[in-house]
């Protein structure tokens, strides 16, 4: 018994080992739609799950596997996460072959390519685009209170208030550092736009990262904790996307895979929840890509395995079938957006605008505008502020200092 259970556990050379943190329900029916493709393939899947939005723990796990010599086949991952791998030698598999023959310079937009294709070799197979800055509503409860969609920073501030006031939790959030730099990545877009967003977050002006603007970013922020809930501290997402979908909760700012929980709860868009903008930063979408990269395996038929999944992952029909249950948009340009829903229809047409008005930014929140280094320095002072432990001078301040000490 225990030995059959040791050999079902262990991949075989024609499988795939796949490491990711795909485990709310959304996040789950969409994995499946990749399982059951490679299964139509005759290739296995060993699945492991590190729990954790926004992947820092996966990140742990995998250089826990690598070090230890044992790395998996295929790991979900994030810009420049992708790109500190791909700085290591020898780690990675090359997907140039695949990508050639596929033609993905052709369909797969520069502002990914920039994280699959560093330095000319194909390394990751994009799986989406997601963005962040999106309000998710509970459309029965905004009726019953008489609330319209906002549509400015202050006019959204008076919708929270009207639920709260009403004795709703008007903001559905938990209290995980990534969920507060999620908000924070619009906090910062309303505040000051593209430009302050591109010199604060992507190029690590000091300048702008100690203004006046970030000030008022952070006052964005601190407005926001003022309309959470008591028991907000460490709650994991996806159980604060519940809280809008069963009518306890108003809002919830979050990035699209929420919307993945709320059709997984068989919920429709227009109908019964709502998807906008945060107020205050439209035409500008702060976009982060899920995409598998390919570890280097001993066995020569690990590599046609990681071959096919790579060419299943940008099959435009795959791309159709996984992004509708995600809740994310294709990685390909090319994709018919007439099955998507509604949200997603908008998210697409709002990507492409932006792309071609230079306002489609990487998300600061999900890996996509600096290292995890950085990165991890600004949750913490985010989180911090959040808690109130800074005020929001401060927290400018602080936002400088550990921006430069994590350089
Ligand atoms: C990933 C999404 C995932 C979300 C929450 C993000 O960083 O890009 O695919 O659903 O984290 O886990």
């Amino acid at each position: 018994m225990a030995l059959t259970m040791a050999l079902a556990a262990t991949a075989q050379a024609e499988d795939v080992e796949v490491l990711h943190w795909w485990t709310a329900g959304g996040e789950a029916a969409a994995l499946n739609v990749l399982k059951d493709d490679l299964q139509a393939q005759g290739i296995g899947w060993l699945d492991m799950p590190v729990a954790g939005g926004g992947g820092e723990a996966a990140m742990t796990a995998l250089r826990a596997r690598v070090t230890a010599g044992d790395a998996p086949t295929a790991v979900q991952m994030l810009g420049f996460d992708i790109l500190d791998w791909a700085n290591q030698p020898d780690v990675l598999a090359d997907l140039s072959a695949v990508a050639t023959a596929e033609n993905w310079d052709a369909v797969i937009p520069a502002a990914i390519q920039k994280f699959s294709k560093p330095n000319g070799t194909w390394i990751a197979a994009p799986v989406n685009v997601h963005s962040t800055n999106w309000v998710w509503a509970n459309k029965a409860v905004l009726d019953e209170l008489g609330i319209a969609e906002p549509t400015t920073w202050d006019e959204f501030i008076a919708a929270l208030q009207t639920a709260k006031d009403a004795g709703k939790v008007a903001l559905a959030h938990g209290g995980q550092p990534w969920q507060e730099a999620t908000i924070f990545d619009s906090a910062v877009l309303a505040t000051g736009g593209a430009e302050f967003y591109q010199k604060s977050m992507i190029d690590l002006d000091p300048e702008a990262l100690g203004s006046e603007q970030m000030v008022q970013a952070f006052d964005k922020m601190a407005q926001m904790r003022s309309f959470v809930d008591d028991n907000f501290s460490g709650r994991d997402w996806n159980l604060a996307s519940a809280m809008v979908i069963n009518g306890e909760a108003a809002f919830q700012i979050m990035g699209d895979w929420a919307k993945g929980e709320f059709i997984n709860a068989g919920k429709v868009p227009g109908t019964d929840f709502l998807c906008f903008r945060v107020p205050g930063t439209e035409g500008n979408v702060t976009f982060n890509s899920d995409q598998f990269v390919m570890f280097k395996q001993a066995e020569d038929a690990a590599a046609t395995a990681q071959n096919a999944m790579a060419t299943a992952i940008e099959s435009p029909a795959f791309q159709i079938a996984f992004n509708k249950v995600k809740g994310s948009v294709p990685a390909r340009t090319d994709v018919p957006s007439d099955e998507f829903d509604d949200c997603a229809k908008k998210g697409m047409e709002q990507l492409a605008a932006a792309a071609e008005a230079g306002t489609l930014l990487g998300s600061m929140g999900h890996g996509h505008a600096n290292p995890a280094a950085v990165k991890n320095a600004m949750y913490d002072v985010i989180t911090a502020h959040f808690n109130g432990e800074y005020d929001s001078a401060t927290a400018a301040e602080e936002l400088v200092a550990a921006v430069e000490a994590a350089q």
